[in-house]
């Protein structure tokens, strides 16, 4: 059933992050005015489109419930690389864009924009700290995993896929979308069994997620952990599945997702200037070494 795919047709897309452009284009920013919109993003052509969607092909047909509990045994282990928050900066500041190193700011720009857009609005630190390494787990990329065990839109496995997920016609490709096992509305789940008790899609956000788990305040930790799972943050589709306290919490991931989406700006920020201030902040919540 699985496609024999080389490298180039799992990674299609040219930058890790081009599926965010088709995020903007799912959840504009209500706030944006339209000609600045299209100034900032005409370089949004169909080709990149059409590889985004290739990705999500890929992404939908291969995110098994067994393909989660595989990965999660692998590298939940934590045994590939011991590095501080400024290492894995670093790291991840190595994935180019393969199209055009010029267009995108890098990912330390992206990661200092998001936080420093939470700290303008005056939110506590630990929020800040939130957006400053929200996005660290795309480290993946670096240990060869394909882009769409990376990123995307996050889901749960074990249930029936929501309409409401990008792209969800993919679904059907599938192993679990015919599995009785899995395929309908709760699947392996008891309603409302909470969302910690539910195996997510694979990719950054869990990965991350699972390194933080002992370090953060626990809003900190479910913005990290569902920050690409729009189905519900956005959708409210997986309702059923979650407890009291997810939807508490969902308020916080909900707070979050405006600075993740619409903190882009095409100026980059001063890091140089910035890093003090980052660096106190990662050593009052973080220790000096993390299990990567
Ligand atoms: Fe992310
Ligand atoms: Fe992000």
């Amino acid at each position: 059933m699985k496609e024999s795919l080389d490298k180039h047709q799992q990674n299609p897309m040219d930058n890790v992050d081009d599926w965010e452009d088709n995020l903007l284009e799912r959840y504009p920013d209500p706030t944006e005015d339209k000609k600045e919109k299209e100034a900032f993003r005409n370089y949004v052509d169909s080709e990149r489109l059409d590889t985004v969607k290739e990705f999500y092909r890929i992404n939908h047909l291969y995110q098994t419930y067994d393909f989660v509990c595989e990965k999660e045994a692998d590298f939940l282990k934590f045994d590939r690389k011991e590095m501080s928050i400024w290492e894995a900066v670093d790291f991840l500041n190595t994935l180019v864009d393969d199209s055009d190193p010029d267009i995108d700011l890098d990912q330390l720009q992206h990661l200092l924009q998001t936080s420093e857009a939470i700290r303008a609005d005056g939110h506590p630190d630990w929020f800040v700290l939130t957006g400053f390494i929200h996005d660290l787990g795309k480290v993946l990329c670096l240990f060869g995993e394909p882009q769409w065990a990376v990123v995307g839109d996050t889901f749960p496995v074990g249930c029936a896929y929501s309409d409401t997920i990008v792209y969800s016609e993919f679904f059907k490709e599938n192993p679990d979308y015919t599995n009785a096992r899995f395929n309908t509305k709760y699947g392996i789940y008891e309603p409302n069994c909470g969302l910690d008790q539910v195996k997510m899609s694979w990719g950054h956000d869990e990965y991350l997620y699972q390194i933080m788990k002992d370090y953060l305040p626990e809003p900190a930790l479910y913005m990290i952990r569902y920050h690409s799972f729009y189905a519900q943050h956005r959708e409210n589709d997986y309702r059923h599945l979650m407890n009291d306290k997810d939807v508490e919490m969902f308020k916080w991931v909900q707070a979050f997702n405006p600075y993740d989406l619409y903190s882009k700006a095409p100026v980059a920020p001063n890091v140089e200037e910035l890093l003090p201030y980052y660096k106190g902040l990662v050593a009052k919540y973080l220790p000096e070494k993390l299990k990567f």
